[in-house]
């Protein structure tokens, strides 16, 4: 931890890696732990291509859910704390693999949404795109004027990501000092490959309760959750964690 918080205190290029496991203290579900969307729902119906030309509704209707889900959740400790690190750092990136828009909410400025957001449908056809509110989309207005369809603007599984998205995320790994990996299993590339294969000289940090894929090719693993251990970071790195004590 100590080295950790040094190199973080002197670092000029940091990145965070962000998965749904910052946003378990918001209340939103995982997708892979105990409670996880992947446990109970069919990611192939759900999340992909097929699954949404075999049947938009169904995949609205639960995006719909989620959609509404994430607007009653308020960002926690964890995402105002990456709010406080960014105004620390001259070179910041956050890149999320969330789409819950609670990075946003929270504040946090240089953020790339690796694999897009809920705030937007878009027609698969001609890319009208349209704002979500807290209702979503309709099913009967799943069917756009030009013949496409309206989907959630959010990547699937075997699909790409948004490329200039995912190109700024390589370039900041590339040269970022600190990367810091919380609340993922490091499991979906290529996200997971921002914290191995892209990293050059960066020293790794994961945040999270649980060993993942990567912990093992991490320089430091911090067991916590995420709303407890962001903050303590910047605490440390104000010093007050010196001077707090009993
Ligand atoms: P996972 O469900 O795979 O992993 C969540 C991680 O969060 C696990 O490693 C947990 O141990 C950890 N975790 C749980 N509670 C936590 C807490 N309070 N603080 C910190 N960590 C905690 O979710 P992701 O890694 O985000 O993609 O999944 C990656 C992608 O797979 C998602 O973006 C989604 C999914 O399918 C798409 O839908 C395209």
């Amino acid at each position: 931890m100590r080295e950790f918080i040094e190199r973080l205190r002197n670092a000029r290029s940091v990145v965070v890696l962000t998965g749904s496991g910052i946003s378990a203290e918001s209340g939103l579900p995982t997708f892979r732990g105990v409670g996880g969307l992947w446990r109970t729902h069919r990611v192939e119906e759900l999340a992909s291509p097929a699954g949404f030309a075999r049947d938009p509704e169904l995949v609205w209707t639960w995006y719909n859910e989620r959609n509404a889900a994430h607007r009653r959740a308020q960002p926690n400790a964890g995402h105002h704390a990456l709010v406080a690190l960014e105004t620390r750092v001259p070179d910041f990136t956050l890149a999320t693999q969330n789409v819950d828009s609670l990075h946003l909410r929270a504040g946090t400025r240089s953020l790339l949404e690796l694999h897009g957001s809920l705030r937007v449908a878009r027609c698969t056809r001609c890319d009208h795109e349209r704002a979500l509110d807290e209702h979503g989309l309709p099913p009967s207005e799943i069917e756009h004027a030009c013949g496409g369809l309206m989907r959630p603007d959010i990547v699937w599984f075997g699909e790409p990501l948004p490329q200039a998205t995912w190109r700024r995320a390589v370039e900041a790994t590339e040269r970022a000092e600190v990367i810091l990996v919380v609340g993922t299993s490091a499991v979906v590339y290529p996200a997971a490959a921002l914290a191995t294969r892209y990293a050059r000289d960066a020293f790794v940090a994961e945040i999270n309760p649980e060993a993942t894929a990567i912990s093992e090719r991490v320089g430091c693993v911090l067991r916590g959750s995420a709303a407890e251990t962001l903050p303590r970071i910047v605490a440390e790195l104000d010093g007050a964690a010196d001077t707090l004590r009993v």
